[in-house]
């Protein structure tokens, strides 16, 4: 029964495992809190995950982010690491990786279980700059939480000690930059893909705060003097912010460029706003997951630009696509 009812070929060849990243019976106490809890990978062994199952409801866990790093934002079994909770610095507040993180795996609103495509893993522990998983729980609103109520949401990952053909990776594309009062803002940035692979984009995710409207990231290619830009993927940042499919399968190879762009509606307030990290300021992200055939994923792993008044697509490239120009889909939208 275990060869036939996975639906997955792979599963004939290894033996999948399962371990449970829950959060350690923690008690948010108040609305809006973030914790964090990590999980130290062997670093002896290699392991390969293949999936993210959510153990998680939507009353409790507003979001949750599983993060790669190669050190944890703090040595503690529980931490607050709320990029947008607490602005204040004290002794019990970290980020969840002290540097280098990578979104692995993002939840919210009850989405169902993340299964990478066949012969594709996140290769995590040995040989990889992953030596740590965090997971960060996003609390929503505690005020129906009993008295002595102890959280264990998180998810189960798939793994498997097998190697798998095909890795998995994240591309982070973002911007800095500062968007003027009672302005329609359009942050961009790109980058040239310089290792010479074939990637291919299996799923995206798009994070603004709340001034985000649009974002979308785009392959730019070159042939003979002429750019063509295709779409990989566009969300309204307003929808749940987790990983969606790409829609259209498309391959970026090496002397390709990579593109994003957030639109940011900033016509009702009444001060410059700046990329930080704190609910006052924006950010504006496209997390472009991806695999290669092959044992490890692109050493770059992001692409910034220094943002408006700085940098526009405009800087670099002619033939931006004319919906990028446009108003009329500065609306919020369902896609
Ligand atoms: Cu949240
Ligand atoms: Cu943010």
């Amino acid at each position: 029964m275990i060869f036939f009812t996975s639906g997955s070929v792979w599963s004939v060849f290894h033996k999948e495992e399962k371990y449970d990243f829950f959060m350690p019976n923690v008690q948010p106490k108040a609305s809006n809190v973030y914790l964090c809890t990590p999980v130290k990978i062997n670093p002896e062994n290699s392991y390969y995950i293949v999936g993210f199952e959510p153990h998680a409801s939507m009353e409790i866990v507003h979001h949750m982010i599983v993060y790669g790093c190669p050190q944890p934002g703090m040595n503690k079994s529980v931490w607050n690491c709320g990029e947008m909770a607490n602005s204040g610095i004290n002794e019990d507040t970290a980020s969840p990786c002290d540097s280098g993180s990578t979104v692995l795996y993002a939840w919210a609103r009850d989405a169902p279980m993340l299964k990478l495509p066949e012969g594709v893993a996140f290769k995590v522990g040995k040989n990889t700059r992953i030596n740590y998983m965090v997971l960060q729980i996003h609390y929503g609103h505690v005020n129906h939480f009993k008295d002595g109520y102890k959280d264990t949401s998180g998810l189960y990952l798939h793994f498997t000690n097998t190697p798998l053909p095909r890795s998995a990776g994240v591309l982070l594309l973002g911007t800095d930059g500062r968007i003027q009062p009672h302005k329609v803002e359009s942050m961009e940035t790109a980058c040239l893909i310089k290792e010479d692979k074939l990637i291919y984009p299996f799923a995206f995710r798009v994070h603004t705060h709340e001034l985000g409207v649009r974002v979308a990231g785009y392959r730019v290619r070159k042939i003979d003097g002429n750019e063509y830009w295709t779409l990989i993927g566009e969300r309204d940042p307003l929808l749940p912010q987790m990983f969606y499919p790409v829609e259209e399968p498309l391959i970026i190879k090496g002397g390709d460029s990579v593109a994003a762009v957030c639109k940011m509606d900033a016509t009702h307030r009444n001060r410059t706003t700046f990329i930080g990290s704190t609910s006052n300021d924006e950010m504006c992200n496209f997390y472009m997951m991806y695999w290669v055939e092959d044992d490890a994923p692109l050493k770059q792993q992001y692409c910034f630009t220094m943002g408006p008044p700085y940098y526009f697509w405009q800087n670099e490239f002619q033939n931006i696509p004319e919906k990028e120009q446009s108003v009329l889909y500065l609306k919020h939208n369902n896609y």
